[in-house]
């Protein structure tokens, strides 16, 4: 090891570190607006899925608490639904589900072999070994109990702004650029979702199938953008990748409101224990 090259080079990004840290208070705001974005379809899904009264669900890396209560609406007094994540304080204990931190990666999987429905969205696009994280949810599940995973495919769309027509779109599509890059460095999979599919299959699943969609425009895109551009913004400065005015004069527009903020596709894929 070189100690004088030590001294002038910050230390290297440990690898896989999740960037978008639940102990940030813009955490808080991003699950509202996940929530408001994703919650119906993912609610669509799970219903087409045949969730009812009675159902034992997990919900992985579960974030804030808009589908863990979901879920304990529709399964009801005689269901059970155990909500987990690495840092579940966003979640609420007395909801009507269980909570627990659990890493979906290292920690082996809770009461295996027993639910009929193991749903994880946005999260396994962060983890680091994502195979493994997929081998446990599906040792959770009971025969013929169903998985389904959501996650971002950030380079099928990559864009902030479809219609690039101004400064404040190419600035906000630059942006997101950046954003993406930093994810990147972090070992997220900007090509994961088109890949879930075939990963649901060799995970000896079958039946599976999936969906992709996308919002354009809205208060929750807007509101989404400016907390993870918030969240994100030190690290992004500190990465090189922007600099304030920037950040600023984006942060600016998005409230301002007439960005017609988008976001990747959110494929949903969905495959059944053998039974
Ligand atoms: C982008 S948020 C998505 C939250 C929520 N699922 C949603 O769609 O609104 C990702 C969540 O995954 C959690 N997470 C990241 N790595 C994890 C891991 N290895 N095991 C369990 N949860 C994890 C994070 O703490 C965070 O709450």
């Amino acid at each position: 090891m070189n100690a004088s090259r030590d001294a002038v080079d910050p230390p290297p990004e440990p690898a896989h570190r999740y960037l978008l840290d639940n102990a940030r208070a813009e955490a808080g705001e991003r699950f509202t607006w996940l929530a408001a974005l994703f919650d119906g379809v993912t609610r669509g899904h799970a219903e087409r899925l045949g969730l009812r009264a009675g159902w034992r669900c997990w919900e992985v890396g579960a974030g804030g608490p808009g589908v863990p209560e979901a879920l304990a609406a529709a399964v009801g007094p005689t269901g059970h639904v155990l909500a987990t994540d690495i840092d579940p304080s966003w979640l609420d204990r007395r909801g009507g589900y269980e909570v627990r931190e659990h890493d979906v990666v290292r920690d082996p999987p809770p009461q295996p072999g027993t639910f009929d429905l193991v749903h994880a969205r946005l999260v396994l696009v962060h983890v680091p070994d994502r195979a493994r994280a997929l081998a446990t949810m599906v040792a959770a599940l009971r025969p013929g109990g169903w998985l389904l995973v959501e996650d971002a495919d950030t380079e099928l769309q990559p864009l902030a702004c479809l219609d690039e027509v101004g400064p404040a779109q190419r600035r906000a599509n630059t942006l997101r650029r950046a954003v993406r890059e930093l994810m990147t460095r972090r070992g997220a999979d900007m090509r994961f979702g088109r890949t879930l599919p075939r990963a649901l299959r060799a995970a000896g699943l079958v039946d599976v199938a999936a969906a992709g969609c996308f919002p354009v425009g809205g208060v929750a895109c807007d509101r989404l953008e400016a907390a993870t551009v918030r969240m994100v913004r030190a690290d992004l400065l500190a990465a090189g990748l922007t600099d304030d005015t920037e950040i600023d004069a984006h942060l600016a527009a998005v409230d301002a409101g007439d960005l017609d903020l988008t976001l990747a596709p959110l494929v949903s894929v969905w495959g059944r224990r053998p039974a």
